[in-house]
């Protein structure tokens, strides 16, 4: 028996990276998984399939508040229901790291267009149906670089850091409707575009030194906290942030 048997969820920007993880776990507790994502879902939908799972591809622009009415009316109509969103969806690997002074406003936009309004798109998308039956679990994805301050990715971290604010004060508005709201912030995670890039190349071993258990993070070190934070084991605990880096940012 899994610890998702018969929940439904969607996870945003699941078609690459740390979402693919995502929502292979949660299939493999037993959740029907909505994978959303702007690139391909249909390898981790095959992925999920293969294994024995159920999941459905959806094409989903988090800064498309259209594209994301008919990507809840879609998974509804599929399974019925929505009990879990993991607001993974993010611009990050695609980002170049640089002095804040050369951060230009309409990349400043961007990043804020789908780091935190998409976020607020998507629960807003989400929050009305998870009342209906008193019952959902939203995540959150931030980073540690919050915590540490971390320099030359300025609009990304303050992105982040706003990932904090929204789990903390949004828990309060929906707790009495049996909705927890938390949050993960990994550190840096050796995800499918960061592998390889020589700007994370150039600050992964130092990044490693700073952690309590030296090692590589990868996208698997994150999945046993979003189960938790998706299932009913996390039912009495909102508005929390977790961070899982190997003990590197402690808060
Ligand atoms: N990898 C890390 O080191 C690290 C560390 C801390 C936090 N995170 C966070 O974890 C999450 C996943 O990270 P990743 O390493 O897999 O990054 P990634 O950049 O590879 O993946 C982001 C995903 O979001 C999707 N996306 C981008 N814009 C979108 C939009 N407008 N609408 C819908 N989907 C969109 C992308 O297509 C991609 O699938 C992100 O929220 C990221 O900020 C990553």
């Amino acid at each position: 028996m899994g610890k998702l048997d018969g929940r439904v969820a969607i996870v945003t920007g699941g078609g690459r990276g740390i979402g693919v993880e995502y929502a292979k776990v949660l299939a493999t507790e037993g959740a029907k998984v909505a994978v959303t994502d702007i690139v391909d879902t249909e390898t981790t939908v095959n992925i999920i399939k293969q294994a024995g799972g159920e999941a459905v591809g959806i094409h989903c622009d988090v800064t498309d508040v259209d594209n994301i009415n008919a990507m809840v009316a879609e998974t509804l109509d599929t399974y019925g229901k929505i009990d879990i969103l993991v607001n993974n969806a993010a611009l990050f690997a695609d980002l170049n790291q640089g002095s804040f002074l050369d951060i230009d406003e309409a990349e400043w936009d961007r990043v804020m267009q789908i780091n935190t309004r998409g976020v607020f798109s998507c629960t807003k998308a989400v929050v009305p149906e998870m009342k209906k039956n008193g019952y959902g679990k939203i995540v959150n994805i931030a980073s540690g670089t919050v915590f540490k301050g971390t320099p030359m990715l300025l609009h990304y971290v303050s992105s982040k850091g706003a990932q904090v604010a929204f789990t903390r004060a949004l828990a309060r508005e929906v707790g009495d409707d049996g909705i927890t709201v938390n949050c993960i912030a990994p550190g840096l995670t050796m995800s499918e575009k960061v592998i390889g890039d020589p700007q994370w190349d150039a600050v992964k071993d130092g990044n490693t030194a700073t952690r309590a258990i030296k090692r590589e993070q990868m996208p698997e070190d994150l999945i046993g906290t979003l189960v938790f934070f998706s299932s009913s084991d996390s039912d009495f605990i909102t508005g929390q942030t977790l961070v899982v880096d190997g003990g590197s940012a402690m808060h």
